[in-house]
């Protein structure tokens, strides 16, 4: 299928401006319901009887609308200074519009209406909840690009020397069982690579934090998150006691403290390297720490076990091209310059973004009235609406991406998949995009690639057969 014409690639560049169109406008379908009764049936109905997925599936059926009205959590009874109204976004085009930033405005909206106490970032709010209008996001959006340059020289040997002592582990479980599971040792090896490459803090220095750490994030980004994510207990339960309230911070301050600690102690280097952007110590220090654990380790977290589900579970025959594409096209020592050479990897790291994109809601509040196009119609929002994208459905739009429900390991590759990555959305800005301080893109949005794809080449580097699923590995046969 030709991508149609009348759609420009989306580029931060040149975001699709309020352009007068001429697409017929349409009201915008769908409603927020009765005060209080609206929200909460449309908050069981995403984290109970539905999930999102069907929840922004099914209405968007019904209206027979990729844009429409509805309400997101968290809602009634407690929150109740949250607004849970929004206009749901879900076609690419229209999900476009929250990377202009003439027209939405981020600040505050990382989950929606709903904001964590800052209490949980030394009560101070870090870059990711500002708005580019504010001063004080390109100081932090400077610091964390800084962070990035600075690690380039340390980040591949750091990364394949900790993935060896993960896949060690891993192995050592598998020789005397059938299964190993990997997402605790995956997160500790995220936790080591992630503190010494940003932070330039060994956890091995600190035994509190070698120990316990990347528990310490995880406690910290569930009290944080727990409102706005499914986790799949027993309902009612879940609603009752998972999402009827925020949870105080006070639950996880001694873990939040000592991880302060740790990154003031041994990250004094990254950390004077923050002030020199204008951040106080202080400042510096949350930042590091949000873009070290919700960032990254918690980014990561999410992404590495659909990918190495990709490979471990994959299409038949595609470990095997794999296998040979890392092997005779790596070089001798996999590093940044083996990359471009890797187009069948790429392809699979960008197809695993696209079908499960790590950070799947979006929002943006509008900065004025404007006109939102989609493909047929256009709709009139009013200044400071709440648009909401829910990227998997999004990286799903049939117009843009043939076959969308299947994952086709080789979609990003040659000229059309190059045209492609001009729609693949996952940081937030298309994937031919950059991040910069005028706009909101995932400061990691390269590395992140970047790390995938060599995980892969390593992979398959070590081993001529993995098989596994999105939680264990049940086979690993070394290379000989
Ligand atoms: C798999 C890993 C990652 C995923 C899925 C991810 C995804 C995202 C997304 C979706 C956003 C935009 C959120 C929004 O405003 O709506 C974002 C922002 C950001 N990300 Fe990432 N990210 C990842 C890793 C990283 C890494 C390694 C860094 C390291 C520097 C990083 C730094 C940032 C920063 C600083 C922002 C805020 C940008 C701004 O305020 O302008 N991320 N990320």
């Amino acid at each position: 299928m030709s991508l149609p014409p009348p759609i420009p690639p989306p580029s931060l560049a040149t975001p699709p401006k309020a352009r007068p169109t001429e697409l017929p406008i349409r009201q915008i379908p769908g409603s927020h319901g009765w005060p209080l009764l609206g929200p909460l049936s449309d908050r069981l109905d995403y984290f109970w009887f539905q999930k999102p997925e069907n929840f922004f599936r099914t209405r968007m059926d019904k209206y027979k609308s990729t844009v429409f009205r509805t309400n997101v959590p968290p809602t009634f009874p407690f929150f109740t200074n949250v607004n849970p109204n929004i206009i749901a976004v879900l076609d690419c085009k229209s999900f476009s519009h929250l990377f202009d930033m003439d027209l939405v405005d981020k600040r505050d909206v990382l989950v929606g209406d709903f904001v964590p106490s800052v209490e949980f970032t030394g009560n101070i709010r870090v870059g990711v909840y500002q708005d580019v209008s504010e001063p004080q996001h390109a100081k932090a959006k400077n610091f964390s690009m800084n962070i990035l340059k600075q690690s380039s020289s340390i980040w591949v040997p750091e990364l394949i020397s900790n993935l060896d002592i993960f896949l060690d582990q891993i192995e050592a479980t598998l020789s005397n069982s059938s299964s190993a599971s990997y997402f605790s040792p995956l997160q500790k090896f995220l936790f080591t690579f992630l503190s010494k490459v940003l932070a330039r803090a060994d956890p091995s220095l600190d035994p509190k934090i070698a120990e316990s750490g990347s528990s310490m994030l995880n406690k910290w980004l569930a009290v944080q998150l727990l409102p706005t994510v499914s986790v799949g207990t027993i309902q009612p339960l879940e609603e009752i006691f998972l999402h009827s309230f925020s949870y105080p911070y006070a639950l996880v301050s001694g873990d939040y403290k000592n991880l302060y600690n740790f990154i003031k102690q041994h990250g004094k280097e990254v950390i004077k390297s923050g002030t020199e952007f204008g951040l106080s110590e202080d400042e510096a220090i949350h930042n590091l720490l949000f873009v070290l654990g919700f960032n990254s380790y918690g980014g990561f977290s999410i992404f590495l076990p659909k990918l190495i589900e990709s490979i471990a579970n994959g299409p038949t025959g595609l470990q095997e091209k794999l296998r040979k594409e890392a092997r005779e096209k790596g070089g001798s020592t996999l590093g940044f310059d083996s990359l471009k050479e890797l187009e069948l990897i790429n392809s699979v790291v960008y197809e695993t973004l696209r079908m499960n994109p790590p950070v799947p809601l979006q929002f943006g509040r509008a900065r004025k009235d404007f006109q939102l196009s989609s493909y047929d119609f256009a709709f009139n929002v009013k200044k400071g609406e709440l648009l909401c994208g829910f990227q998997k459905l999004v990286m799903r739009d049939p117009v843009v991406f043939d076959e969308p429900e299947q994952f086709k390991p080789e979609r990003f590759t040659k000229e059309k998949g190059a045209e492609l990555l001009n729609y693949l959305y996952w940081s937030n800005g298309p994937q031919t995009g950059s991040p910069t301080v005028s706009n909101k893109q995932c400061a990691g949005k390269d590395i992140v690639t970047f790390t995938a794809a060599l995980i892969v080449a390593h992979l398959l580097r070590r081993y001529d057969l993995i098989k596994g699923d999105g939680s264990s590995i049940t086979a690993l046969r070394k290379a000989k």
